[in-house]
């Protein structure tokens, strides 16, 4: 029941979706690509299993180059400056990234052109004229998402471009109804003008996507649901140029190419590929990204948002198949939304900046510490549908769980130790049929929180690691060694061997959720191997061996107090 389809492969890709370098990330965001993505890479590294992760910026995009204008500095400046701020929160929230990569990087912009030259080379890249949507006002080309209006479908007065928030159909932008710019300081209604433009035929790519899609399993609904749904509509052509000036240039010899350059969802994703490359030329392997992306023994994994779905189960797969050198994702991961809910609110809302909602990364960490983040987070992982977060259950389940449940047993157990056995690890004594049960729960544990992560229900996972602590404390509870200290040594040896078993056993499994809390508590146990390569299956086989030493215990956990958590 353990075993898992791991083996089939030689090596497993890891890629969380990459940020726009337009802003900072916030727990929002953690809770959906990265903390998840992070969780799976450590747990398959524990399991022996070779594996790259790899980020990174997400830098071109008519948003960066608004946000320069707004802010009269230039594109780079902005992204420079949110390259570095966000890869020091990823780091401070222990989401460790084997390269967190720029899609500004040169050898980033060859990646994309060879992609766009290969297509055209198909046939499934083409030249068309178009009727785009113009700025009088601004002497500008709207792009589609700076075009609001009424939604054909459903009659949603807030569309953007071709997508509908509130029906998600996809259209035309040309079929909103009374459409609008919305470029800051514009407002004005647009005018069609014939433009020239760059087309992906995703419409070629119909029949091979449908069966792609259809013979992939273990995809969550949102996913898979959404991507047959996109099929059944019927692809058509998509625009992958865009006016503009900042992003990769149009590898074509023409005129018209000019002010015009790669759309950024276009070349975004091949950043992933960018980013294993350049990982490989620094670990001295410079071919080395082949065998993650042109290699059948290799599976690739993609986290990402839930509003990132169709790029990634449809867009990029076809751009994929279409280049012809690399293999399509094993698997596509997409989370809900984690939204916000304020203190006395009954209905949560989207993080947002203007209402001061967001959580920044960097502060939540120097505030709380990477564990509480990540517990919490874990906890209310927006797997099957959007989730909230508040401060006060922030508060209370870290609280009430990771201290209480978790710490509290680490605790007891160690400070045991440390008093009645001088900080050795007691004789284990003849298991009786309660200890045999424990030794059972572990090895369950085990199992259940691996088959969990490898079906990427992480929060559920983090539940059986806990059910393994609850399991420690009620045995603790009922051994009674505080009486058996005085009436029965034995048996009170016997009964703290168990629970430092269960103490070695809960570093290991919390290693993958809670790396620095895991790392503290294998340091109180001396143990140096909790989450080594090859350790996942020690868990429950291996124990401390009588004698060994201990330190001297410290809270895994502190509590918090109601006025450390803002309101
Ligand atoms: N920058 C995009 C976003 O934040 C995600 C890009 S994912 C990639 O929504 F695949 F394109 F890299
Ligand atoms: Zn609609």
């Amino acid at each position: 029941m353990e075993e898992s389809e791991l083996s089939e492969f030689r090596r497993t890709l890891v890629t969380s979706a990459l940020p726009y370098a337009n802003g900072r990330i916030h727990i929002g965001h953690l809770a959906g690509a990265y903390l998840p993505a992070d969780i799976y890479v450590r747990y398959l590294r524990m399991k022996g299993e070779e594996v790259l992760f790899v980020c990174g910026s997400d830098e071109h995009g008519v948003p960066i180059t608004l946000r320069a204008l707004e802010e009269g500095t230039t594109p780079k400046a902005v992204i420079d400056r949110f390259h570095g701020e966000n890869e020091k929160a990823f780091k401070a929230a222990q989401i460790d990234f084997d390269i967190y990569g720029r899609t500004s990087w040169p050898r980033h912009h060859e990646f994309a052109q060879d992609f766009f030259k290969r297509l055209m080379e198909g046939g499934y890249i083409e030249k068309r004229t178009i009727e785009q949507y113009y700025s009088e006002k601004m002497k500008m080309f709207l792009p589609d998402r700076y075009v609001e209006g009424t939604c054909p479908k459903c009659g949603y007065e807030k569309a953007r471009g071709d997508q509908c928030d509130n029906c998600s159909a996809t259209y035309e932008v040309t079929e909103l109804l009374s459409p609008h710019s919305t470029i800051p300081g514009d407002g004005s209604t647009p005018v069609l003008k014939e433009t020239v433009h760059w087309f992906l035929r995703l419409d070629l790519f119909q029949e091979r996507l449908e069966r792609w899609i259809g013979e992939r399993s273990g995809w969550r609904p949102n996913v898979k649901g959404g991507a047959i749904s996109w099929l059944k509509e019927g692809l058509r052509p998509r625009c992958v140029t865009r006016d503009t000036e900042w992003g990769v240039e149009i590898p074509v010899d023409d005129p018209d190419a000019r002010g015009k350059r790669i759309y950024v969802w276009f070349d975004a994703p091949i950043g992933y590929i960018t980013n294993t490359a350049v990982w490989a030329e620094r670990s001295g392997r410079p071919e080395a990204w082949r065998e993650y992306w042109q290699s059948e023994e290799c599976r690739i994994v993609h986290f990402i948002g839930k509003d990132n779905i169709q790029f990634h189960a449809i867009i990029f797969p076809a751009m994929l198949a279409g280049h012809g050198d690399y293999i399509l994702p094993d698997m596509v991961v997409a989370n809900e939304y984690l939204n916000f809910l304020r203190a006395g609110q009954s209905a949560a809302e989207k993080f947002s900046k203007s209402r001061g909602t967001v959580v920044e990364v960097g502060w939540f960490v120097e505030t709380f510490g990477a564990d509480r983040l990540r517990y919490y987070l874990t906890a209310i992982a927006p797997e099957t549908s959007d989730s909230e977060f508040s401060w006060r259950d922030f508060r209370d389940r870290t609280n009430g769980e990771a201290a209480d449940v978790l710490g509290n047993f680490i605790h007891r157990t160690l400070s045991f130790t440390m008093k009645t056995f001088g900080g050795r690890v007691p004789p284990p004594q003849q298991a009786g049929e309660r200890e045999e049960r424990v030794a059972e729960k572990i090895l369950q544990a085990r199992a259940d929180v691996g088959r969990l992560l490898e079906s990427f229900q992480f929060r559920q996972a983090q539940n059986a690691l806990m059910e393994l602590a609850r399991e420690g404390n009620r045995y603790f509870d009922e051994q009674q060694p505080w009486v058996t200290r005085k009436s029965d040594l034995g048996a009170c040896a016997r009964t703290i061997n168990t629970c430092l078993q269960i103490a070695g056993a809960l570093s290991r499994l919390m290693a993958p959720f809670l790396p620095g809390a895991a790392e503290r508590l294998a340091r109180m146990l001396g143990m140096n191997d909790h989450d080594k390569p090859g350790s996942w299956e020690r868990i429950g086989v291996e124990r401390l061996a009588e004698g060994h030493e201990i330190s001297k215990p410290e809270i895994l956990f502190p509590k918090l107090e109601p006025d450390q958590v803002p309101e």
